[in-house]
């Protein structure tokens, strides 16, 4: 009863309830059209990309890149392709190139402009369709860096778990966060020229998050495994990666220190022990050609 009085006393005199509902209506049922000009190829059906326009009604649509390609595939056209999950930047599976940056489609806002808004793959990767990249040979350089704790004692069942200090923890801050987008690889021209070699921005960083780990008893053997002129010096401080990460990371700063770390630990016979690691697990050589 006081809620109905009081919505009635802030009304303009002579206006109805009913009128200032007519009212709200009429305003949410303007447009605002944005064109999206969005990549489309199929390897069965089209013989070369193109980009494809779409008119989207802003007031009909979700504020995100992705809640627009959402609309696209439910409401004009299901052929479009994209990968997507949770849609609050957590699985990554979303990246890719808008208006000429990377980033995840579900974290960018649509900025309303007389240009249709651009959205193509993730550049210089083999495209599956659409907005799908092909994203095999990221994964198998991810794999050839072992990103998992490796000790050399092991614990006895029922022990508690390896223990590690408060400040060991932190060094891990700023590298565990990553979610393995691919955005950052995908904007470094390094490895575009070299990606079957240059281990790139995202895979460093992780080899490097083992590394700074306390509880990992294969630094050394980790850091002889990365000391090499493709897998890691290929990296010229372009800082191409950390300006694109959606998740505010820092590769361009662990490669350093990286590089950092191996010139302080070096020792000869590194090579023989990089050489005993492959013997361990032959397929881990490169990434293109570990399967
Ligand atoms: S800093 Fe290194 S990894 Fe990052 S974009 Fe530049 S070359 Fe690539
Ligand atoms: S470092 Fe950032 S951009 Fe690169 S893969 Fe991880 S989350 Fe994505
Ligand atoms: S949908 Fe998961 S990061 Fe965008």
């Amino acid at each position: 009863m006081f809620a109905a009085a009081s919505f009635r006393s802030m009304l303009p005199s002579g206006t109805t309830a009913l009128s200032a509902l007519a009212s709200r209506r009429t305003f949410s049922a303007a447009t605002q059209m944005q064109k999206f000009a969005i990549y489309r190829y199929d390897p069965e059906k089209t013989a070369r990309p193109f980009l494809q326009e779409y008119d989207i009604d802003l007031k009909q649509c979700g504020p995100m890149i992705l809640d627009a390609l959402i609309k696209v595939k439910d409401e004009v056209d299901p052929t479009l392709t994209f990968r997507r999950s949770c849609r609050e930047g957590i699985c990554g599976s979303c990246a890719m190139n808008i208006n000429g940056k990377n980033g995840l489609a579900c974290l960018i806002y649509i900025e309303p402009d007389a240009k249709p808004i651009e959205i193509q793959p993730l550049p210089h990767s083999y495209v599956v369709k659409d907005l799908v990249p092909d994203l095999t040979n990221f994964y198998n350089q991810y794999k050839s860096i072992e990103p998992w704790l490796k000790r050399k004692d092991e614990k006895a069942p029922g022990e508690k778990e390896y223990y590690q200090s408060h400040e060991d923890r932190l060094k891990l801050d700023g590298m565990y966060e990553c979610i393995l987008c691919a955005s950052c690889m995908t904007s470094c021209p390094s490895y575009w020229w070299n990606p079957e070699y240059y281990l790139g921005p995202a895979v460093l960083m992780q080899a490097y998050r083992w590394i700074a780990d306390s509880r990992d008893q294969y630094t050394e053997e980790r850091l002889a495994w990365v000391n090499d002129t493709m897998k890691l010096y290929r990296c010229h401080g372009i800082m191409n990666c950390t300006n694109c990460c959606p998740k505010g990371l820092d590769p361009a700063k662990a490669i350093v220190e990286l590089k950092a770390q191996v010139a302080q630990t070096y020792k000869d016979g590194w090579q023989e022990m990089a050489a005993g690691e492959i013997s361990k697990n032959t397929g881990r050589e490169s990434g293109m050609m570990y399967m």
